[in-house]
């Protein structure tokens, strides 16, 4: 063979690689609204950056006529590449190879992307669109799903974990994703679930559709499996590019700074009648939120799950910051199940990765009700108390409002190692709200009362002005600071560059046992 035929050779083999499936199936996938695996991943990273391996990787299975078919990359697009600059590894399963199904030889590229990744540091991403088990190889495809889960499970805390699903992701094969940090999903074309409609059908007699079931809208709002729902593909892509920026390369490593021309002193007058003079007015945390952080940008997280609670990233002074904060526009702000359980994942995602926690606290309680206390609010309620108490990272809190009984303690008080804790003059701290303690306490006297109902208003109001303020928490030095509302952005800059250099630790052990 000439030196020519070599080379020609080689560009025929690339050719043949990057065809896929072939047109056809090419074709059936954008009519599906879908794109190939080639063209998200030019979407994702930056351009020219991608750099494939495996290229060429093809299965070994004789049966089923397979010996035959041998397509090179045998149904995964894998390598790594850059976003903003920074490096990622990528897998990019692609539908129309075998329907992205999972063969032994494309696991194993697979986990040679992952493999690399921890050794490196470096953030995985994975875009699913896969049948699943690749049906004509059996036993060793399930082998395959397992050595993946067994990485994703080793990696996780170690580097930041992506999943986008962009198409069918059934059965055993949504646990990888679970696993991942964040799970991304397209509306109207992807759907995860773990039996399918038809055994559904069959076992319980339940009719529903595969969308219904298992849909991005599904699992974003009623599971909280998924933490995106993208009206698009390009949205989905663009959503983890956005996702990467406030996240570090791994473990070791800190989130990346971003300079800003906002004022870091910049005090919003807004701020001061944010929260409304009436206690049980209802008002939206995220307008306290926004202008504390840089450029008022508030990069949310699972924004369509358990909306009493609000997770998401935003920057300060330039540096990324995870936030939680109780949302009084919905369920008053209560914490339940729900939100229980979705703030804990946050923050023990941003501990893992350095990323500073700041809380806003406006919270009465834990939600009453049979539905939630059998459904076991104090198993969940406990995980975000564990994962606050655990968190070593710096712990910022600012109370806005109120801040009730158990909850107080959980919301990143000072007794569990907030490291600094600020109240707006408008703060409530205390064992529960004035009507409560009053039913309580003078339950006798009420009803014994000539005007009852004068006397209940009395002892409200003496309750009130005694306990429903910051002072007495401030007395103790279980707030560091009443500030004024304006001043929170300048004051939590400051506070986070003091905490910069923070060094804390939890007492070595091989893990905790956190109330799963
Ligand atoms: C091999 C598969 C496949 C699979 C699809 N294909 N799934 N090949 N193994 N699992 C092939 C089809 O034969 C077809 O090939 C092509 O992919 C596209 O599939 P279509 O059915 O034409 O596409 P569509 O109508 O969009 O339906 C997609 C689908 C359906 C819903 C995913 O293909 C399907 O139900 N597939 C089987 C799913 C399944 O039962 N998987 C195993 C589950 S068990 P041609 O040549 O015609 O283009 C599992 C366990 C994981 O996954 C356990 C982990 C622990």
């Amino acid at each position: 063979m000439s030196l020519q035929e070599r080379f020609d050779e080689l560009h025929r083999r690339h050719a043949e690689a990057e065809l896929g499936g072939g047109e056809d199936r090419v074709r059936r996938q954008h009519k599906a609204g879908k794109k190939t695996a080639r063209e998200r991943l030019e979407l994702l990273l930056d351009p020219g950056s991608f750099n494939e391996l495996d290229k060429f990787v093809v299965h070994q299975t004789q049966d089923f006529g397979m010996a035959e078919q041998r397509i090179p990359g045998d149904g995964v697009v894998t390598g790594a590449g850059r976003i903003h600059g920074r490096s990622v590894f990528v897998f990019a399963q692609d539908f129309t190879v075998f329907g992205g199904s999972l063969s032994e030889a494309y696991a194993r590229k697979i986990c040679k992307v992952m493999d690399l990744a921890l050794k490196t540091g470096v953030p995985v991403i994975g875009l699913n669109d896969s049948g699943g088990a690749r049906i004509q190889e059996g036993v060793v495809s399930l082998a395959g799903y397992a050595d993946i889960f067994l990485r994703n499970t080793l990696a996780s805390g170690v580097v930041p974990q992506i999943s986008a699903v962009m198409g069918p992701c059934a059965g055993g094969a949504v646990y990888s994703p679970a696993i991942t940090d964040f799970v991304l999903m397209v509306k109207r074309t992807s759907y995860m679930f773990v039996t399918g409609p038809d055994v559904i059908r069959a076992v319980t007699h339940e009719e529903v559709s595969a969308e219904a079931l298992g849909g991005a809208d599904t699992h974003n709002g009623t599971s909280g499996v998924a933490h995106f729902a993208a009206e698009s593909e390009d949205e989905c892509l663009a959503l983890i590019r956005e996702l990467l920026s406030f996240v570090p390369q791994n473990n070791m490593d800190d989130p990346p700074l971003r300079p800003t021309m906002d004022p870091v002193d910049r005090r919003d007058e807004g701020l001061q009648t944010a929260v409304p003079d009436q206690p049980n007015r209802p008002y939206d945390m995220k307008t306290i939120i926004e202008p504390v952080l840089d450029d008022r940008y508030f990069f949310e997280v699972q924004a369509d799950f358990a909306p009493n609670i609000i997770v998401g990233f935003g920057r300060l002074g330039g540096r990324p910051v995870g936030i939680v904060a109780n949302q009084p526009a919905h369920l008053a702000g209560c914490l339940d199940i729900n939100a229980s359980v979705k703030a804990a994942r946050f923050v023990r995602f941003c501990d893992c990765f350095n990323i500073p926690l700041v809380t806003f606290v406006d919270v009465p309680g834990f939600l009453p009700g049979t539905a939630q206390e059998f459904g076991g609010i104090i198993k969940h309620g406990a995980k975000l108390l564990y994962a606050y108490c655990e968190a070593t990272v710096p712990k910022l809190t600012v109370i806005t409002r109120k801040a009730y009984g158990g909850a107080y303690d959980v919301m990143s008080s000072k007794h569990i190692r907030g490291d600094v804790n600020f109240a707006f003059p408008t703060a409530e701290i205390a064992v529960m709200g004035p009507e409560g303690a009053v039913n309580i306490l003078y339950r006798r006297e009420v009803e014994a009362a000539a005007d009852a109902a004068a006397f209940r208003d009395a002892k409200i109001r003496e309750y009130r002005e005694k306990f429903a303020n910051p002072y007495i928490a401030a007395e103790r030095g279980y707030v560091d600071e009443v500030i004024e509302p304006k001043d929170t952005r300048a004051r939590l800059v400051e506070a986070l560059a003091l905490l910069h250099t923070k060094r804390d630790s939890n007492p070595p052990k091989k893990h905790g046992n956190i109330p799963l």
